[in-house]
């Protein structure tokens, strides 16, 4: 007899709010819901998360007794990017026995990031009988994607990637990271101390893990992108003059003890009105080979990997699972069942 999923929303923010909408059109049971702020705590799930509809789940700020209380087969956590701010999160779920599937970011490969704190989770989970695992638009589209491409080649020199985003597409917390408008000297100066390509290089771990390849070295650098004509954008009401800051990328290089390079360049800035967000790999060998995506939409990505991947991580083994470790990742195209 199977039954709907049942999942606890935890961080109801930009991804929080789009990955509810996503699993409820996989009729996931939403049991619960947690945020913060008292703009949210206290609110109906389905206003804060913008769905124009009640839901009937109350968003709390008190994650132990939910979790305590909620007969949930998954945490769903949209909250931060490092393994020193999200394990309390983390233990907390896994201390309940719930499944965790993030998007947290250096979850996504912690073993050499963070080994100690990695290997006190996997240890926390399997005594549980639970899964940690995390998903998000790394798992497919800048590791599977071509590491899978790898599997045709004769030789291999270097696999690049390079993915870029909006820089306006997100709030001006996010604009300001990105130095917009700044003296390229200036916010090269600042940015230098503050990118330490984290999701990239946990993204090419995974890249390495799935083609079977060993890093043995990396080096992360940033580049500022400058303004050739005067770029204006609408939603955050800045024009950039030509010759200023319109974002940065972080590229980070890894050599491998098999001697194929491994790179990734992410670039957020304010696109010109001929651009758009790309995802693009390719494969320097022979033969040289390409594979990507135009109008590359990463944002939705994120949260539909994720939500596909929801079976996957039901059904892992207990521990902190990396997704090479999980089935090849497939389109759900039904409700997302469990047989309890
Ligand atoms: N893997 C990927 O592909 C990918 C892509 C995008 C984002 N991400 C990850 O997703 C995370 C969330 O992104 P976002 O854009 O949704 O951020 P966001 O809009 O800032 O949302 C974060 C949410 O977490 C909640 N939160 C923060 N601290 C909390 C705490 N101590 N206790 C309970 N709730 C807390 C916030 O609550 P309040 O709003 O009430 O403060 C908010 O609901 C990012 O940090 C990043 O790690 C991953």
């Amino acid at each position: 007899m199977t039954r709907p999923v049942r999942a606890v929303i935890y961080g109801v923010g930009e991804m929080g709010s789009l990955l509810t909408r996503l699993l409820l059109e996989k009729q996931v049971e939403i049991v619960g819901a947690i945020a913060r702020s008292p703009a949210k705590v206290g609110r109906d799930l389905g206003a804060v998360a913008g769905l124009g509809r009640q839901l009937d789940v109350a968003v709390t700020d008190d994650a132990e007794a939910l979790l305590g209380a909620c007969e949930a087969d998954l945490a769903v956590v949209a909250v931060g990017s490092y393994l020193e701010t999200m394990a309390p999160h983390f233990r907390l779920c896994l201390a309940h026995g719930l499944n965790v599937l993030t998007l947290e970011e250096e979850v996504f490969y912690p073993w050499r990031r963070a080994p100690e704190q990695a290997a006190e989770l996997d240890q926390l989970a399997r005594a549980n009988g639970v899964t940690l695992a995390a998903s998000g638009v790394q798992d497919v589209c800048w590791a599977l994607a071509p590491a899978a491409l790898m599997g045709t080649a004769r030789r291999i020199d270097r696999v690049r990637g390079r993915s870029t985003w909006r820089g306006d597409e997100f709030g001006p917390a996010v604009a300001d990271y990105l130095h917009l408008g700044w003296e390229p000297d200036e916010a090269l100066a600042e940015l230098a101390g503050m990118t330490d390509g984290m999701t990239s290089q946990t993204s090419l771990e995974t890249l390495a893990a799935f083609a079977g390849v060993t890093p043995i070295g990396q080096e992360v650098r940033t580049e500022v992108m400058v303004a050739t004509t005067d770029l204006h954008s609408e939603r955050l009401g800045l024009t950039i003059p030509a010759g200023r800051v319109r974002g940065f990328a972080e590229v980070v290089s890894m050599t491998t003890a098999e001697g194929i390079g491994l790179e990734l360049e992410m670039a957020g800035f304010i696109h010109a009105p001929d651009e758009s967000p790309v995802n693009h790999w390719w494969i320097d060998g022979e033969p040289d080979q390409f594979v990507g995506s135009e109008d590359f939409d990463g944002r939705l990505l994120t949260c539909t990997t994720l939500v596909n991947r929801v079976p996957d991580v039901l059904a892992a083994p207990a521990g902190l699972v990396t997704v090479d470790r999980l089935p090849l990742p497939r389109y759900r195209p039904g409700p997302l069942l469990i047989d309890p």
